[in-house]
């Protein structure tokens, strides 16, 4: 319940120990035959993130102020072969939860994204043709939301919400 895709980062740094259980909570997650479809871009350098910048939807915008960014990213044909469904992205969300829960446990917020030009991003961070982008993560501390635009800022104060589980749960049948 604490994990919350927030929009207002603050741009304090965050520490390498700190990045570094985020990646390792990544790394221990579940996979379908243990393919461990996932690979993570880190990108911090600040000329770095700079460029990608330049990558994100205008409503991600927000995100610009998050002092790491990590892209997720998988070939198609990397996850298990069960049932001929794309297992790969299975993996990968897995995860993403993994790395969301452990910026939760550090006290630190994690944004999971798909607003961003993929070719773009592939380019600047050098990702091989055969990958695809799943998706890109912003990590850093919570800042102070008057700092945001005022729709991001909107979003950020919204309830969250879920359908209810009588909606999803089927008990012993469908
Ligand atoms: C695959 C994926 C893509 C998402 N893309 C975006 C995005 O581009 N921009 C954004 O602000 N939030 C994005 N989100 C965050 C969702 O909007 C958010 O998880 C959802 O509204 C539920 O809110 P909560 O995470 O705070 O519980 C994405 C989440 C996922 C899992």
């Amino acid at each position: 319940m604490k994990r919350r895709s927030g929009r207002a980062f603050s741009n304090k740094q965050i520490s390498e120990d700190m990045l570094e259980s985020i990646l390792e909570a990544g790394r221990w997650a579940p996979s379908c035959m243990n393919a461990q479809a996932w690979n993570f871009v880190v990108i911090q350098e600040p000329e770095v993130l700079t460029k990608a910048h330049e990558a994100l939807s205008r409503g991600n915008a927000y995100a610009k102020a998050a002092p790491v960014m990590i892209i997720v990213a998988a070939k198609e044909d990397g996850g298990c072969s069960s049932h001929g469904l794309p297992y790969f992205m299975m993996d990968v969300g897995l995860a993403v939860e993994n790395m969301l829960l452990q910026t939760v446990h550090l006290g630190l917020m994690g944004h999971p994204t798909s607003g961003w030009n993929e070719d773009q991003l592939k380019d600047i961070a050098g990702i091989p043709d055969e990958y695809r982008i799943v998706t890109v993560v912003f990590i850093g501390y919570e800042g102070d939301p008057e700092m945001l635009d005022e729709r991001s800022r909107e979003k950020e104060k919204a309830p969250r919400k879920r359908k209810e589980l009588s909606e999803i749960v089927h008990w012993n049948k469908w």
